[in-house]
């Protein structure tokens, strides 16, 4: 008898997260024979847990914080975008039992704005990136694997986006939070990537006026999903995309990996997590 495959998302807290929502949707769409649950890992068992991952009953799964380094370090391979963050989001067991990792959330991004504002990277030349934390990493490696050709990157704590630079080179460049505003008016994308504007964060405070009107500007943040980013650049014309995408994207690969078929991100599968999340599309 064919076993059933078994997932789960890992992680520490994972009580709140929704990738069991998502996951079971395509699962009961699809009219699959798999299972995908919440596993949590306490962080002093973390390293033994991934290293174990054969014996954990699992074929595959997915890593939340604060454990996508800690998986990272225990995989036999890693994907390109997993060795260039060193963090993993989605694992699965190879038919050797060896554990491989993979970074989606660069994938995720750019699903999201691949089927939300189509043709968007036809001229990829100079992008905004607030912010320099794990998630301003994947969007800064899906930006170059796109072309672009200047990725500003902007951040309260300077060293850190500077550390940015180092790694991802020539074509990435670090700026003072302060400075954001005299970048504006040449930019061909702009992305938030920081806690600001984000439901009982203090809000994003900068003057996008001087945006050109052909600015795509998109938002990690989705709750809320339309933030005051994305409220303001949709009133003075530019075209804007909201994160929840990015969140049911990045999750494609890994259902593709462990139950054999690659799912859509369609309107009922947005409409049931703005659900979950209390929130209207
Ligand atoms: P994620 O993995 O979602 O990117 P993170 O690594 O905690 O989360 O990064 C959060 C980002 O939001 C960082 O760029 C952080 O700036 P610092 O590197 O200076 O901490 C930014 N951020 C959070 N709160 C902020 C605030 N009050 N003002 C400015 N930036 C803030």
């Amino acid at each position: 008898m064919k076993k059933t495959v078994k997932a789960a998302i890992t992680g520490w807290p994972v009580a709140h997260s929704r990738s069991p929502l998502v996951q079971g949707y395509w699962l009961k769409k699809h009219g699959i024979d798999g299972e995908y649950g919440r596993c949590a890992v306490e962080p002093e068992t973390a390293d033994e847990f991934y290293r174990n991952f054969k014996n954990s009953g699992l074929s595959g799964g997915n890593v939340t914080v604060p454990h996508k380094e800690v998986a990272a370090k225990a995989c036999d391979w890693l994907d390109e975008a997993a060795q260039a963050m060193g963090a993993v989001n989605t694992l699965w067991l190879d038919d050797d039992g060896k554990l491989c990792g993979a970074n989606t959330d660069g994938i995720g991004f750019l699903g999201n704005l691949d089927q939300m504002a189509p043709g968007w990277d036809d001229n990829p030349c100079r992008a905004i990136v607030l912010g320099a934390g794990g998630a301003s990493r994947a969007v800064i490696w899906s930006l170059l694997s796109r072309g672009f050709q200047e990725v500003h990157i902007f951040n309260r704590t300077a060293e850190k986006a500077r550390d940015l630079v180092a790694q991802f080179g020539p074509k990435t460049f670090a700026h003072s939070w302060d400075k954001v505003e005299d970048f504006l008016g040449t930019a061909d994308i702009l992305v938030n990537t920081t806690s600001l504007g984000m439901t009982g964060k203090p809000p994003l405070e900068i003057d996008i006026s001087s945006l050109p009107k052909t600015a795509l500007v998109t938002d990690a943040i989705y709750v809320p999903l339309k933030t005051d980013l994305l409220r303001k650049a949709e009133a003075q014309g530019n075209r804007t995309v909201d994160g929840l995408g990015m969140l049911l994207h990045q999750a494609v690969p890994g259902f593709a990996r462990w139950f054999g078929v690659r799912p859509e991100v369609d309107d009922e599968l947005r409409a049931l997590v703005l659900a979950d999340l209390g929130q209207e599309g």
